[in-house]
């Protein structure tokens, strides 16, 4: 095949991922899994295996059910009329769309962050601190802490910790967006699923979501959909190629980048379309 019309530069820290990790740790299982908008189908049949603590990159062009399948995950679809579902989604030990579970509980393992930042206009402490008031905490010195900490791990502490009362709309795009990272973290979720969260940003801040990303890698279990094959072959272990709802192809990253089983991978990773 072509050479993709990148460089790929795949991280030393990912070069001994198993190809069978997402087998032998599964975190989120999708089983002949559907999303449907009455009767459209908007993600078909797809079946494959998110790793835990690993990065899995969602691509494909436009319109071909990346964010509808990242927000089935936690059940965000729920709020549209007429969005159904159908085969399994498997979460841990729990069918995402079984009877028993507990959506509360579910949106509390599942942190997210959307493609343009989206601060509360409220402080930047409470921003952070509003995920962790709802679920009840209350004590002043405890919500600061979990402030405190949040904001290290999205690496934004040292730019915020003098004005942490401050307005967080005043905060640049790329720190709005590491702020909105610290929020979705401040619940201590075991997953984190970002859409397209870069693609509002400069290069620069880009630069510091992908690093961010580098980081949380080992900690969280991360789904990231992006446009930007590019930034998925930076920071995604494993890829998922979908298109028209279709699972065209999941695999390493590294491999589905440089040898894809699928000529419709090959024609999109090239640049033929999309
Ligand atoms: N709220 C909605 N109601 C009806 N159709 C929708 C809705 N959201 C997305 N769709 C349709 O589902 C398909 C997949 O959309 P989406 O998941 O947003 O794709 P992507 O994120 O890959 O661009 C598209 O055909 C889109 O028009
Ligand atoms: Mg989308």
């Amino acid at each position: 095949m072509e050479a993709p019309a990148f460089d790929l530069n795949i991280p030393e820290a990912r070069a001994d991922v198993p190809e069978s990790a997402p087998q032998e740790h599964p975190h989120i299982l999708a089983r002949d899994f559907s999303v449907f908008y009455g009767s459209n189908a908007a993600v078909r049949q797809v079946t494959f295996n998110i790793p835990r603590g690993l990065v899995t990159a969602v691509i494909g062009p436009s319109g071909c059910g990346k964010s509808t399948f990242l927000r089935a995950i936690n059940r965000m679809n729920d709020l549209i009329p007429g969005c159904h579902t159908r085969g399994e989604l498997i979460f841990g030990d729990q069918n995402v769309y079984g009877p028993q579970i507990d959506v509360a509980a579910l949106r509390q393992r599942v942190g997210m962050v959307f493609q343009k930042p989206n601060p509360f206009p409220k402080s930047i402490f409470d921003n952070v601190a509003y995920g962790p008031h709802i679920l009840g905490i209350r004590d002043r010195r405890k919500l600061a802490e979990i402030v405190e900490r949040s904001l290290m791990r999205a690496a934004l502490w040292e730019e915020v910790k003098d004005r942490l009362s401050d307005n967080a709309l005043g905060l640049s795009g790329g720190q709005q967006q590491r702020l909105c990272v610290a929020r979705a973290l401040a619940i201590d979720p075991d997953v984190l699923l970002m859409d397209e969260p870069t693609s509002a940003l400069d290069p620069r801040s880009t630069t510091r979501i992908e690093d961010l990303i580098a980081e949380l890698r080992g900690t969280y279990t991360i789904a990231i959909v992006t446009h930007n094959m590019q930034q998925a072959a930076r920071v995604s272990d494993f890829t998922a190629f979908l298109y028209e709802g279709w699972l065209i192809e999941f695999g390493l990253t590294q491999q589905l980048f440089t040898r894809p089983k699928e000529k419709q991978t090959e024609d999109y990773i090239t640049g033929r379309f999309g």
